[in-house]
């Protein structure tokens, strides 16, 4: 059945209308007892949703619409390892790159935990020998600069936790990440190392992304100049990918590959080897925390009913707002400096997945699928785009992630940046009326600007600490929140077909821009663009060069 078409749909669009009225200062006057009992713990994260426009009617109509779309059943295939990546035909195993039990974990008739754990301890052999000194360069030289050569779930994922838990790294290694291709990213990062003392992580799923396979070409120049000698590679360059194949191609010896499997989405492929960078930075201690604080998240996703589930009723506000109030996007707000790449993580993380406009059987959908996701750390947010938030025309329900104790603590900084949290998550709810501010003494003509509506939803997730466990737990918050809503509009979360167009177009645009020969296939646009690309260009053109 369409999903407009269910009962469990209609019902809540009626309600939704009923609830357009209500005031978030009228829903918590009216109960006292809002703030706990819209409040939920799983694991050590506590999620405060009562500043959201909704009642307990919303929440039963919502949790009957996961219900009747099956989001029980799609959990179970989900861990059971079905295929429910029905366009790649693949199953969705990331949750077993973390499992913590004896229990077996099948897929296809085989036990995968074998080689997950093979492959940890690969790792930690590897990440333990550079960390020690023992790892040598070419020239005997101790490496101390690792650089992974990724781009979408082969970056993000590893920048985001290497940066959210740099507090715990080893600080004389020096972890960097190049995904661009734009060589401005590999020469600055590069800049001022001694290749005798670099090593490069090439991070790739499938080993053929144009831009990392240029990065890691340019890469292996750059060390080979240095050091002029092939067997150098063996010394300097280890591969993170499911393509043996492409990797041997490349020249790294498959002893120096650490593997993952067709089953692993590449943004979710964080807890593969993909975070080798991450183990590298920590230590093999503090990853083992991480794998535990996704497991302990896992287990609570899995088995917590859906009236208790934290990433289900995440997800079922994120329904709420983006089908029933038109939000376009939704604002991460992490309250700490480490979690700054956060919100692009999740950006690729939601978007990627959720950005889908056919459901899983190819019909064109009548509603709205993935909302955008942006976001950046508090406070510096405030001065920048909380204005909108406050007094813009749009609804834009926002998370704000905060820690209750510091890593660093200095003066009252940690106390000012929490006051902050919860005055922000307060100000947007509540608001200041009127009658509040002409109290002040505000002048007539400057009250409507003074006002604050009020009445735009937030969630507060509150963690204790900012730990390698935590941090777990709060990524597998996201991951399962993005699968219950993809499972909810009834798409496939787990491919991204809509990145390949324009990866075709640009191979053929590469040959018109060196050749300087445009295609009389092109389009006006790109032929007077590509003209004056060309006028203005620095490098002439190589008329007779092969199509490259
Ligand atoms: O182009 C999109 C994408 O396929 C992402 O899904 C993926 O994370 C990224 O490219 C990198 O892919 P790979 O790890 O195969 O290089």
């Amino acid at each position: 059945m369409n999903l407009t078409d269910r009962p469990e749909w209609q019902a809540l669009q009626t309600h939704s209308l009923q609830i357009k009225d209500a005031h978030l200062r009228d829903l918590f006057a009216a109960d006292a007892g809002r703030g706990v009992s819209f409040s939920l713990q799983a694991v050590d994260i506590l999620a405060d949703y009562s500043k959201n426009l909704i009642t307990d009617e919303t929440l039963e109509l919502l949790f009957k619409l996961a219900r009747a779309t099956q989001v029980e059943d799609m959990r179970r295939a989900m861990f059971a390892g079905e295929k429910i990546n029905t366009t790649e035909n693949r199953a969705v195993l990331h949750t077993a790159l973390r499992h913590q039990s004896d229990e077996p974990v099948m897929t296809d008739g085989h036990d995968v935990m074998p080689e997950v754990r093979a492959v940890l301890q690969k790792m930690a052999d590897f990440s333990n020998q550079i960390r020690s000194g023992q790892w040598l360069g070419h020239s005997g030289k101790p490496i101390k600069n690792i650089i992974n050569i990724g781009i979408g779930g082969s970056d993000l994922g590893p920048v985001m936790a290497t940066e959210a838990l740099k507090y715990y790294s080893q600080r004389d290694l020096n972890v960097q990440f190049v995904s661009n291709v734009d060589a401005t990213q590999l020469i600055e990062v590069t800049r001022g190392l001694d290749p005798a003392e670099t090593l490069f992580i090439i991070a790739s799923k499938t080993f053929t992304t144009d831009e990392t396979m240029t990065n890691a070409t340019s890469a292996r120049q750059w060390v080979l100049e240095a050091l002029g000698d092939e067997s150098a590679v063996a010394k300097h360059f280890v591969a993170v990918s499911t393509n043996s194949e492409k990797v041997r191609e490349f020249g790294i010896d498959t002893t120096n590959m650490f593997e993952f499997w067709d089953w692993v989405g590449g943004r979710y492929s964080m807890t593969s080897a993909i975070g080798l960078p991450i183990m590298v930075a920590i230590g093999p201690d503090n990853f083992q925390q991480l794998l535990e604080g996704f497991y302990a998240m896992d287990e609570h996703f899995k088995t917590a009913p859906l009236e208790q589930n934290l990433p289900v009723i995440l997800a079922l506000l994120s329904v709420w707002y983006g089908n029933f109030f038109g939000a376009e996007s939704e604002v991460i707000l992490p309250y700490d400096q480490y979690l700054h790449r956060f919100a692009a993580y999740f950006q690729q993380g939601n978007m990627e997945s959720n950005g889908k406009s056919v459901t899983k059987d190819g019909q064109v959908v009548n509603y709205h699928t993935g909302p955008v996701i942006w976001g950046e750390p508090g406070t510096n947010g405030q001065h920048a785009f909380y204005q909108l938030l406050h007094q813009g025309t749009r609804l834009i329900p926002a998370d704000f992630i905060g820690f209750a104790q510091p890593l660093n603590g200095l003066g009252n900084h940690h106390r000012k940046l929490t006051a902050n949290l919860l005055a922000q998550t307060q100000g947007l709810a509540f608001g200041k009326t009127a009658a509040e501010v002409r109290a002040d003494g505000v002048a007539e003509a400057l009250v409507p600007h003074r006002t604050f509506p009020g009445n735009r939803p937030s969630n507060t997730i509150l963690l204790p600490k900012l730990t390698p466990k935590t941090l777990g737990q709060l990524v597998a918050l996201y991951e399962h929140k993005i699968f219950v809503q993809g499972v909810i509009w009834n798409i496939n979360s787990f491919d991204q077909w809509g990145v390949e167009l324009g990866k075709v177009l640009a191979q053929g645009l590469v040959s018109q821009l060196k050749t300087g020969q445009p295609s009389d296939q092109n389009d006006s646009s790109t032929n007077n663009l590509l003209a004056t690309i060309q006028r203005w260009s620095s490098t002439p053109a190589e008329p007779d060069a092969a199509l490259s």
